[in-house]
């Protein structure tokens, strides 16, 4: 390009030896005062050829990787990718060559003294005038403490997320211990009646072993309430699979329905058959469910005027949607509260923390959903969030 621009300058100077001299000069200061520009601004800048090799890097790309240039050339540079994003980036890079269109991806660069940094790398291709790829040109910024800043506050919203769900838990072990008592009473009984029917001079066989069926069946369930309890109480970065939410559902309903119970009231279920797959993170759905279904207990503990009721209601929402209801026959809310009690620390109860319909919220949009409150027409008030269908469901 620069070889273009002198050509057009020395025929437009022809008529001046001087000024032609003069010319150059100047587009030698400029081309200086590029380079220096390019060498000193806080980016990383490569300049590629259409086929992605190297032709160019700026000094500060130079002095972060350690490398002379010589090094670098060609596809040298590749080496100082991290092992475990090389792949994924120079199949992204080739693509991005290939197809002509602007690239942008995240990787780790290793730097001079064998750290490796988060960059944001980012190409654009230059077109001749007939539209072919001349040259690529890329920078890349270092978002190494932003990376660390998401990651901390990854990590404090599981840590949070756990220690408020250890809590929950906590508020149900008098239910959840009750729950668990009842199949082992009938174990206990079960156990006693088989050893009676075996006690016969004719041991009645058939009955002992119906028996021992009925303590397997009660083993099993007893089984099944600790194992979900261990589940809830563990600590996990989350982990999204494909879920069916139907299913989701009625495994926390099973936990809690002991508390709801205990607060005399009657818990619901009016979930839709048939309904696409979600992607999601059981243990945090069923956290938002629990919370839920608790906020619902609680705000029905003073009625006594009508019956405590609590639904839950799944449903196919808008497009690409799956939609769940928690609804009660409590309290209620003021309007003008709606959107406080999502606060973090909002709470009108006495020993309440106020973190649990913020915890929802941000485990629900973190799914890409949505969630929040309406009022009920008669009494009480229901909570509404969507959860986003699995990729693979897109029909
Ligand atoms: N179903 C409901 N009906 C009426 N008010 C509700 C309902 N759910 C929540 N609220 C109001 O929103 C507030 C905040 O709820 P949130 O679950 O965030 O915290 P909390 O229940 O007070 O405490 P915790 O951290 O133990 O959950 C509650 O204190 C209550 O005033
Ligand atoms: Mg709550």
């Amino acid at each position: 390009t620069t070889a273009i621009v002198i050509t057009r300058l020395v025929s437009k100077s022809r008529s001046s030896q001087k000024s032609l001299e003069r010319s150059l000069q100047e587009i030698e200061a400029l081309k200086d005062q590029l380079r220096l520009v390019i060498d000193t601004i806080p980016v990383l800048v490569v300049v590629g050829r259409p086929d992605a090799s190297l032709e160019f890097i700026n000094r500060r790309w130079l002095e972060y990787l350690g490398l002379s240039s010589k090094e670098v050339e060609g596809w040298g540079w590749t080496a100082a990718i991290h092992p475990e994003d090389a792949q994924h980036f120079t199949t992204e890079w080739r693509l991005a060559m290939t197809s002509g269109k602007p690239f942008e991806q995240e990787a780790r660069i290793r730097r001079a003294d064998g750290e490796y940094r988060w960059f944001l790398h980012r190409g654009v291709p230059l077109r001749n005038e007939w539209g072919n790829i001349v040259r690529w040109y890329a920078t890349s910024t270092d978002i190494e403490d932003r990376k660390r800043a998401e990651a901390a506050l990854q990590e404090a919203q599981t840590e949070l997320a756990h220690v408020t769900r250890v809590t929950t838990l906590g508020e149900l072990a008098a239910s959840i211990a009750h729950e668990v008592n009842q199949p082992l009473s009938g174990i206990v009984i079960n156990g006693n009646a088989c050893l009676r029917w075996l006690a016969f001079a004719t041991p009645n066989l058939e009955e002992a072993r119906q028996a021992v069926n009925r303590i397997v069946r009660d083993g099993k369930r007893a089984g099944e309430i600790i194992g979900r309890i261990r589940k809830l109480l563990r600590r996990t970065a989350t982990q999204k699979e494909r879920l069916d939410i139907n299913d989701t559902v009625l495994e926390i309903a099973a936990l809690a329905q002991g508390e709801v119970r205990r607060n005399k009231a009657a818990l619901r279920m009016d979930l839709a058959p048939g309904l696409p797959p979600v992607l999601g993170d059981r243990v945090q759905l069923q956290q938002v469910l629990l919370n839920l279904i608790m906020n619902g207990i609680e705000a029905m503990n003073r009625v006594d005027d009508r019956p405590r009721e609590l639904v839950i209601r799944t449903d196919l929402g808008e497009t690409d949607q799956v939609r769940v209801a928690v609804q009660d026959s409590g309290i209620g809310l003021e309007p003008q509260h709606i959107e406080k009690i999502f606060d973090a620390f909002y709470t009108t109860k006495s020993g309440g923390m106020g973190m649990g319909l913020a915890i929802s919220r941000s485990i629900v949009e973190n799914h890409g959903g949505r969630l929040w409150a309406a009022p009920n027409n008669d009494s009480g008030a229901t909570f509404l969030f969507t959860l986003l269908k699995h990729p693979s469901e897109n029909r």
